[in-house]
């Protein structure tokens, strides 16, 4: 057994836009010609964090339910859509400038008159809407205005109709959508937080008047646990209520799912308890009834929905903060993401010890044939063990596999675990029923 002294707790942001840029899960987007602001390209292995997060999600919300219909609806909607749903009217923020250094800043995150940065006189505050406007149509002075949607939610409001109708449901019944939201944000800042192209995972779940704050409270249960399920440590984890002043203008109650991220705690997760404002709006402004006839009861109503909304982004931010840890080895620094298994980009190396022996690296070849499948093992011998190790507990990867020259005489391989740095030695031909137990159920 390696000692190891853990000084695991202080993580910076920049820790981690660090990791992530020079392992490649993140990079600014459009860098070579300098990036353009609040906006990610997500590498080699970003790629694979984030579609674990999106599956992970849809498996706990559609999968493994009885009560959800999925959906992907377009990013470009008829603009009617963003009348009925008070987004053109109140999707904005107020905004201030600085006579003197000229930044800008929203109302709502300073305190007092002058200009936090360098105490110049501000302007009077002024309304800005987040949507990104573009147009649809080719024929000069006829094409239409159109906005890239700042939530994924409308397309699911919009759509009510149409898999009620397909889908034969009753109440209570949700719509689980996972997609891009635009939003022209002005305060930036703190790497991938903050965004102003991103994902976002959202639940409509229509149920019946009267019974909405019983289902609210189960959805802030289901989804804090949903978070601890794949490794965030409770203790990062905290619901906040907004306050009357802070809710949206569609919601009756609202809690946000907080982590504490190295800026402090911030949002996640917004789950809020939306009433029946958004059928109604769409009912009154399209002129389509959108109402649920509920044959028990005998009686016509429009539902209301309780709607748990998450950032993937964000999701993907708070899942390597939790998971980065930094211990002091044989004197030396090492750094490793403790990912859940669910949620490692990688999720198994196979490396050889001596990359001059061809029957060596030839074993180590099969080996990672055998074991791939589902998830993606890797083979790597472009330097020393020693330095392929930390490279894979770098990127969170659980299980190292060697293969050495006594490997070749008695069919024997390392499996060394990234968390622990244990070592068992087993049979090469168990190796893949080995990692699929420890991996858990999702690699069946
Ligand atoms: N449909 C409700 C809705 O969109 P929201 O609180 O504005 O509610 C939901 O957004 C979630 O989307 C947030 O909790 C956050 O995780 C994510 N989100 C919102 N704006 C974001 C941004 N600019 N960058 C990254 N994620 C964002």
């Amino acid at each position: 057994m390696t000692e190891a002294k853990k000084t695991t707790g202080n993580v910076e942001m920049k820790d981690i836009a660090n990791l992530c840029k020079r392992r490649g899960f993140i990079f600014q987007d459009s860098e070579i010609y300098g990036g353009i602001g609040s906006v990610w390209d997500y590498g080699p292995l970003g790629v694979e964090l984030k579609k674990n997060v999106k599956d992970s999600w849809w498996e706990r919300m559609v999968y493994e339910r009885t009560d959800v219909e999925g959906l992907d609806a377009a990013i470009l909607m008829n603009p009617e859509t963003w009348k009925a749903s008070g987004h053109i009217a109140s999707f904005a923020d107020l905004l201030v400038d600085c006579r003197g250094c000229k930044k800008r800043f929203r109302m709502d995150k300073i305190s007092g008159k002058e200009c936090p940065e360098c105490g110049g006189e501000l302007t009077e505050p002024r309304s800005f809407n987040l949507m990104f406007k573009t147009q649809v149509g080719s024929v000069e002075g006829q094409a239409q205005d159109v906005y890239l949607r700042p939530e994924t939610a409308q397309g699911i409001f919009v759509n009510f109709e149409n898999v009620l109708t397909v889908s034969r449901r009753k109440l209570p019944f949700g719509v689980a959508q996972i997609g891009k939201a635009f939003r022209n944000e002005i305060t930036t800042g703190n790497f991938i937080f903050r965004s102003r192209e991103f994902e976002q995972m959202e639940l409509e779940f229509f149920v019946k008047p009267g019974e909405d704050e019983k289902w609210y409270e189960y959805w802030l249960g289901e989804r804090m646990d949903w978070y601890c399920s794949l490794g965030i440590r409770k203790e990062h984890l905290r619901l906040r209520e907004h306050r009357k002043d802070e809710l949206a203008h569609y919601a009756k109650k609202c809690h946000d799912v907080e982590f504490l991220f190295p800026m402090g705690w911030a949002e996640l997760e917004g789950i809020a308890n939306r009433t029946d404002y958004d059928l109604k709006k769409h009912s009154e402004l399209s002129g389509r009834d959108l109402v649920y006839f509920d044959a028990a009861a005998g009686e016509s109503y429009t539902p209301y929905v309780i709607e748990p909304s998450g950032g993937i982004d964000r999701a993907v931010l708070a899942f390597l903060v939790d998971a980065y840890r930094t211990e002091v080895v044989r004197e030396r620094k090492r750094v490793y993401l403790s990912l859940a298994p669910r949620l490692a980009p990688i999720k198994a190396a196979v490396l050889p010890l001596l990359k001059n022996r061809p029957e060596v690296v030839e074993m180590a070849h099969r080996l990672r044939d055998d074991l791939k499948g589902g998830y993606r093992v890797i083979y790597d011998d472009t330097a020393a063990i020693g330095r392929l190790y930390r490279r894979q507990d770098e990127i969170g990867t659980p299980f190292c596999v060697t293969v050495d020259v006594d490997s070749l005489s008695d069919g024997k391989v390392t499996v060394r675990d990234r968390d622990t740095m244990e070592q068992d030695r087993i049979e090469a031909s168990q190796v893949k029923n080995v990692l699929k137990s420890r991996l858990g159920s999702f690699s069946e």
